[in-house]
């Protein structure tokens, strides 16, 4: 088991591995879970004596206003007052709202999140970000709220399909070109079989603590956080959020190493290809660029009229700024041959095993 610390804003303990120490809080508990994690969530319950728990079915489509109104009422039924702490137990969906709940419920209670996916232990888990999305876009209402801890049992994600298991590694993957650390770059022996699977995870981790203690609130140095994600936003977008956020965020990284070599940077392409092969996504829709634009003009980086591009010039050297459109249209024609050339590759990896 690995043991790793946030200390800034808020110190909190994260483990990740098997056998953790889950702490039972003093005072009231409940649980929010992800039925995909039923078994699990119910045997914690049961050893951390927690008899109020609400099982939600995971998914995008859990982050909603009727959801959360819902799981709020539950709370408020259940007359949890306000020294109440509440586990959360599922992936980034589950997280993101159960998070959100904690934030807001009687103005703030304690949360514990115990994530369940490779996305929510590397990425959604950890920050303090919370949220729900709203009809009229994703994450558009949430607040800044720090669990007491993070707990990662590797245990449950022994049940994630093949596919999904491998896209949440997408952003580990992304902390391994922020950090330039060549071990994180190197996705083709990951699975949870693996013994370095565990010492894996704690460095894709660190580098986000890292990163998120210099910066909690996103003015400065988390916006590195953000590469690859100005094209994926897009492409989540003119998909109408078919395009699993992982697999746009795969797609996002090759535009951005495309942007990287055209600002004459190291060519990070390769590296970038070798992802995309080992994760197998279906071809992305053969957007024209105007297609995209309205999608790219809503993005959460955009000051003022320019839209600020996260350009990786080399492994662990990202430069933030716009770029004109000409070098933006050049690299998104890069893009579509470079992508077209792996949909002749074979299909998706089954989904029944993990690794
Ligand atoms: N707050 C943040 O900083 C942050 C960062 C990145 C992503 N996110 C959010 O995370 C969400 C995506 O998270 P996700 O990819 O974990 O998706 P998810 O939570 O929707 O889970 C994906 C699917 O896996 C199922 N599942 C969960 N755990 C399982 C398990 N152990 N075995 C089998 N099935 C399981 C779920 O029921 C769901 O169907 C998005 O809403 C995104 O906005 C938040």
């Amino acid at each position: 088991m690995r043991k790793l610390k946030i200390r800034h804003p808020i110190p909190y303990p994260i483990q990740i591995g098997f056998d953790l120490e889950v702490p039972q809080a003093t005072g009231p508990r409940a649980m929010i879970f992800d039925l995909a994690v039923q078994n699990y969530a119910k045997k914690l319950a049961a050893r951390l004596d927690i008899s109020a728990g609400l099982g939600l079915p995971g998914g995008e489509s859990v982050k909603s206003l009727a959801t959360y109104g819902k799981a709020l009422s539950w709370l408020a039924g259940q007359a949890l007052p306000r020294d109440t702490t509440l586990y959360i137990v599922g992936g980034g969906s589950l997280t993101d709202l159960g998070g959100f709940m904690a934030a807001t419920y009687l103005r703030g209670v304690r949360y514990i999140s115990l994530p369940t996916t490779t996305l929510a232990v590397v990425d959604a888990s950890l920050g303090n970000k919370t949220g729900i999305n709203l009809p009229e876009g994703k994450n558009l209402v949430g607040a800044f709220h720090a669990p007491e801890g993070v707990y990662a049992d590797l245990e449950t994600l022994k049940t994630l399909p093949q596919y999904t298991f491998r896209q949440g590694l997408v952003e580990a993957f992304k902390h391994g070109l922020i950090a330039g650390d060549e071990l994180l770059v190197n996705v083709e022996p990951l699975s949870l079989d693996w013994e370095g699977f565990e010492n894996y995870l704690a460095r894709a981790v660190s580098v986000k603590l890292q990163i998120v203690e210099a910066d909690p609130t996103e003015q400065n140095e988390r916006r590195k956080l953000n590469l690859g994600h100005t094209l994926a936003h897009a492409l989540e977008g003119a998909t109408f959020g078919v395009m699993p956020h992982g697999v746009a965020v795969a797609y996002g990284l090759l535009f951005a190493a495309l942007l990287g070599r055209a600002h004459g940077g190291h060519d990070l392409v390769p590296a970038v290809l070798k992802l995309l092969h080992w994760l197998a996504p279906p071809p992305p829709p053969r957007f024209n660029w105007d297609d995209l634009t309205p999608f790219l003009n809503r993005d959460k980086k955009k000051v003022g009229k320019a839209l600020n591009w996260v350009v990786p010039k080399d492994m662990g050297w990202l430069e933030i700024h716009p770029v004109l459109q000409e070098v933006l249209l050049g690299c998104y024609e890069e893009f579509l041959s470079l992508v077209a050339t792996l949909s002749t590759e074979p299909s998706r990896p089954a989904e029944s095993q993990r690794g």
